[in-house]
C-alpha cells in the first residue's frame, strides 16, 4: 500500500510517501527561518506561507519518490490512501493542509484518512526502525504545545495517564530561551548553551501535583525568571526581555544548563513513577520535538527506551504516513472528505 501524508499543523509544511514500511520520499519545508525574526509563530504568517509553499511541496514528494509520470505529471495512479493531520495544531495551518488534502482525495478518487498530530509523534519510533516497540508501552509525549504520558495496550488504542496543567515542556524552553536572549526556536539553542554550562549552579523546584503523573511547567518558567531577576540585582518588576542584557555569557550558559536538568529530572521522574503503576509496560517510547535533546536522550538512555530518529523528532509527513498505516491495519475507515471534521481537540480520543 502507497500512502501520502501531509502535515501542516504549526510551521513546517511537509508531505511524505510511504509504501508498505519504506518511505519513499520525506519532504519537509521549514518556516524557522521566518520566526526567528519574531521569536515565535505568527499563526496568520504560517497559514499564508503553507498556502504557498504546499503544493510544489507535494510535487517535491512525487519527485523524490520518483512516482511522476512520462509527462512529468505526478502519478496519482500510484498513491492507494491519503493521510492527513486534522488536529490539534494552529486553526489556519491546519486548514491549508486538510482541504488540500481534501481536494485531492476528491479529485483523485482517493481514501482519506485523518490522523491526531500527537498519534503521529508517537509512531516516528516506528519509521526506519527493524527494532519497534512492544506493547504494552507508555510514551511519553514532549512537544511544543504538549506534554503527555500515553499508555499504549496495542496499536492504534492511546489513554492518556498524566497531561499538563498549564505549560508544554517544549513551551518552556521557548520561553526561558527568550529571557536568556537565545534565538527561537529556544530547545535547540538552550541546549547548545547548556553545553557549556554547570547544571547544578541553580537549583529549581519540582512542581507537585495532585495525580503524580501530571505535570507543571509554569512554575518553573517563574522560578528560572526570578532567580535571573536576582542574579541581575533587578526587582520582580523588571522586564523579562531586558534581562538579557544585564547577563554575562557564562551566566547564560549556567542557567541553560541548570534549567535544562531540572526539565529533564521532572519529566524522567514522572515517567518512573508512571512504570511502577504499569509494572506490565515492555518498551518506553519518546516522541515529540523535545525528544530530540541530546542530555534527554543521555539521561534516559536504555534497554526497550526508544527515540525517534532526530530527524523525525519535530513535525514532518512521515509520522503521519506511518499512524495512518497503523490506522488502516487496525480497522479504521475512511473518512467522508465532505465531511471531514476539524473541530480544535487537543486530547487523543
Ligand atoms: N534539542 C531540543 N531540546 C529541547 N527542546 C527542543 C529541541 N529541539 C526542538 N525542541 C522543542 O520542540 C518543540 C517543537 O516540537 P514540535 O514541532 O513537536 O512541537 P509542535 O508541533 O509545535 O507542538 P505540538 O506537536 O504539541 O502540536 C519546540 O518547543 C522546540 O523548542
Ligand atoms: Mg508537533
Amino acid at each position: 500500500m502507497i500512502i501520502l501524508a501531509i502535515e501542516s499543523s504549526c510551521d513546517e509544511t511537509a508531505c511524505a510517501i510511504l509504501k508498505d514500511d519504506e518511505l519513499l520520499s520525506n519532504v519537509v519545508v521549514s518556516q524557522i527561518d521566518i520566526f526567528k525574526a519574531y521569536g515565535g509563530v505568527i499563526p496568520e504568517v504560517a497559514a499564508r506561507n503553507h498556502l504557498e509553499t504546499i503544493l510544489p511541496v507535494i510535487d517535491q514528494a512525487f519527485s523524490d519518490a520518483k512516482l511522476k509520470t512520462k509527462d512529468d505529471e505526478n502519478d496519482w495512479s500510484k498513491i492507494d490512501a491519503i493521510a492527513v493531520t486534522h488536529t490539534p495544531g494552529l486553526l489556519g495551518s491546519l486548514l491549508i493542509g486538510t482541504l488540500t488534502a481534501r481536494t485531492l482525495a476528491i479529485l483523485h478518487n482517493k481514501p482519506l484518512y485523518p490522523i491526531h498530530h500527537l498519534k503521529s509523534h508517537i509512531y516516528s519510533n516506528w519509521l526506519e526502525t527493524e527494532h519497534t516497540p512492544e506493547f504494552p508501552l507508555l510514551a511519553l509525549v514532549i512537544s511544543g504545545g504538549h506534554t503527555q504520558i500515553i499508555r499504549m495496550t496495542r496499536h492504534n488504542d492511546f489513554k492518556i495517564i498524566g497531561t499538563t496543567l498549564d505549560d508544554a515542556v517544549g513551551e518552556c524552553f521557548d520561553k526561558i530561551a527568550k529571557i536568556l536572549g537565545l534565538p527561537y526556536p529556544g530547545g535547540p539553542s538552550i541546549a547548545a548553551a547548556a553545553e557549556h554550562g554547570n547544571p547544578k549552579k541553580y537549583a529549581f523546584p519540582h512542581p507537585k501535583t495532585e495525580n503524580p503523573l501530571d505535570f507543571s511547567f509554569s512554575g518553573l518558567k517563574t522560578a528560572v525568571l526570578r532567580t535571573v531577576q536576582k542574579e541581575c540585582g533587578v526587582g520582580l518588576d523588571y522586564p523579562s526581555h531586558d534581562l538579557k542584557n544585564l547577563l554575562k555569557p557564562e551566566q547564560i550558559s549556567d542557567f541553560a544548563a541548570s534549567f535544562q536538568k531540572t526539565a529533564i529530572d521532572i519529566l524522567l521522574e514522572k515517567l518512573q513513577t508512571a512504570y511502577k503503576n504499569y509494572p506490565d509496560v515492555k518498551s518506553i517510547v519518546f516522541a515529540g520535538g523535545v525528544s530530540a535533546n541530546k542530555a534527554l536522550r543521555k539521561a534516559a538512555n536504555a534497554k526497550n527506551v526508544f527515540f525517534p530518529e532526530p530527524k523525525f523528532s519535530g513535525d514532518n509527513a512521515a509520522m503521519v504516513a506511518i499512524a495512518a498505516k497503523y490506522e488502516i491495519e487496525s480497522g479504521v475507515k475512511p473518512t467522508d472528505p465532505y465531511k471531514l471534521d476539524i473541530s480544535p481537540r487537543s486530547a487523543i480520543q
